[in-house]
């Protein structure tokens, strides 16, 4: 219980690293993600690794295996969080990962052990996510440079502001050959291991996501003097299209979710002219997502014409559904099987993971911890101490079996 008492304080101290003096918010190449990769070094030069910070502010630490210079078995996650956010989605995986790295002996096993801090995963900065992870799989796109964030700064300037070179960018590739795995521990982000009394979870595949910014253009106007019949108000049809993005979501399995929304120009007397929202659409297979995307587009195009309105609408992030290796997965299975639970539970993940990115360079496998009433993305995120006791035990045991695996 020492070593779970210890991830719980580290995950309180990272939480206080934050942009917002009430809340949670830290967010890619901010000075707080500095502090955090800093505080992160530390920890992992305490745990007796050697640490870098890659060419994307990846923070990194390494314990060689038998031999140096053997392939690693990556563990990780990230530390970047939404707005508002709860202080276990991704901090506690690069914790348990922290602390499985301090209980193996260096020079011990059948290859290199490495633990990530990933930079980005949720893209709350600049829209898109995963930017730390798909730089170290080598699926960086350069088009990226040019994102900007909430204030105009580019995400080449960013870099730079924080020390790193835009142009060594590629320096954080990692070779597949250089590499065993991936393994990540995270919190379930959803109420299916709670619901069924359990601890833990082997994840079998990741749901794939697309994200869109949606406009409708319509006419500002007068709040009074407009009668019904003339008016072309943008919000009005935004909004029948934030319910059909439920209702056709829920018919066709797949989950849709409109979380930002923006009415301009924002007078309480003026009609809307114009809407700026957001469409996340994730399902477990790709197929049944694009079908309800169609589906969801129609019933734009529909709404606008019926309403005198113009619909329009980017993408600006795409991860397709990966599925979990099999050996990988055993060996999670393993783990859990190790902590006394002789029949694992096994789900798909709802939620987007660096996983998703880093499976272009190598295998990767997932460890579910419960969360108290299913509840993430939101400061009310929780965990039991014994249950990360559960997760450090689990994980450390995947390790040995992947370890097992390779020895044989
Ligand atoms: C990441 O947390 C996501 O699934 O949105
Ligand atoms: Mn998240
Ligand atoms: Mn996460």
């Amino acid at each position: 219980m020492h070593d779970a008492q210890l991830i719980l304080d580290r995950c309180d101290e990272l939480a206080a690293l934050s942009s917002h003096a009430d809340y949670l918010e830290r967010v890619h190449l901010s000075p707080q993600h500095r502090a955090a990769n800093d505080l992160v070094a530390q920890w992992m030069t305490e745990a007796g690794l050697s640490t870098w910070q890659d060419a994307a502010g990846n923070q990194c630490g390494r314990i060689e295996g038998r031999e140096d210079g053997l392939p690693a078995l990556l563990l990780g996650s990230h530390i970047d969080t939404v707005p508002d956010a709860g202080r276990f989605d991704g901090m506690l995986g690069v914790l348990l990962a922290i602390q499985v790295a301090s209980r193996v002996e260096p020079g011990t096993l059948p290859f290199a052990l490495e633990v990530v801090a990933f930079s980005d995963e949720e893209g709350t900065r600049f829209g898109t996510a995963l930017l730390g992870s798909r730089a170290l799989a080598g699926t960086w796109d350069d088009e990226w440079w040019s994102l900007t964030d909430k204030d105009g700064i580019s995400l080449f300037e960013a870099f730079q502001d924080f020390g790193l070179d835009p142009a060594r960018l590629p320096g954080a590739f990692r070779r597949p050959e250089t590499l065993v795995g991936y393994l990540e521990a995270h919190i379930e982000q959803g109420p299916i291991l709670e619901d069924a009394d359990r601890r833990l979870a082997v994840v079998t595949s990741i749901a794939g996501a697309r994200r869109f910014a949606l406009t409708m253009h319509g006419k500002a106007g007068h709040a009074g003097g407009s009668p019904y019949d003339r008016r072309r108000d943008a919000l009005v049809g935004a909004s029948e299209l934030v319910v059909e993005v439920e209702r056709l979501s829920k018919q066709g399995g797949v989950v849709g979710t409109v979380g930002k929304l923006e009415a301009f120009p924002g007078g309480v007397n003026v009609i809307p002219g114009r809407v700026e929202f957001s469409l996340d659409l994730r399902a477990e297979f790709d197929d049944d997502r694009d079908a309800v995307l169609a589906q969801i587009h129609a019933a734009a195009l529909e709404i606008a014409a019926r309403r005198g309105l113009e619909f329009e609408q980017h993408e600006i992030y795409r991860a397709d559904a990966v599925v979990c290796d099999l050996d990988l997965r055993s060996a999670i299975e393993a783990g859990i099987r190790a902590t006394g639970d002789e029949s694992p539970l096994a789900f798909w993940s709802r939620a987007g993971h660096d996983g998703m990115a880093v499976v272009a360079a190598t295998p990767i496998a997932m460890l579910f911890l419960r969360c108290a009433g299913g509840v993430s993305h939101h400061p009310d995120e929780a965990v039991t101490k014994a249950d990360v006791a559960a997760a450090l035990e689990a994980f450390e045991a995947a390790v040995r079996a992947v370890a097992d695996q390779h020895a044989l």
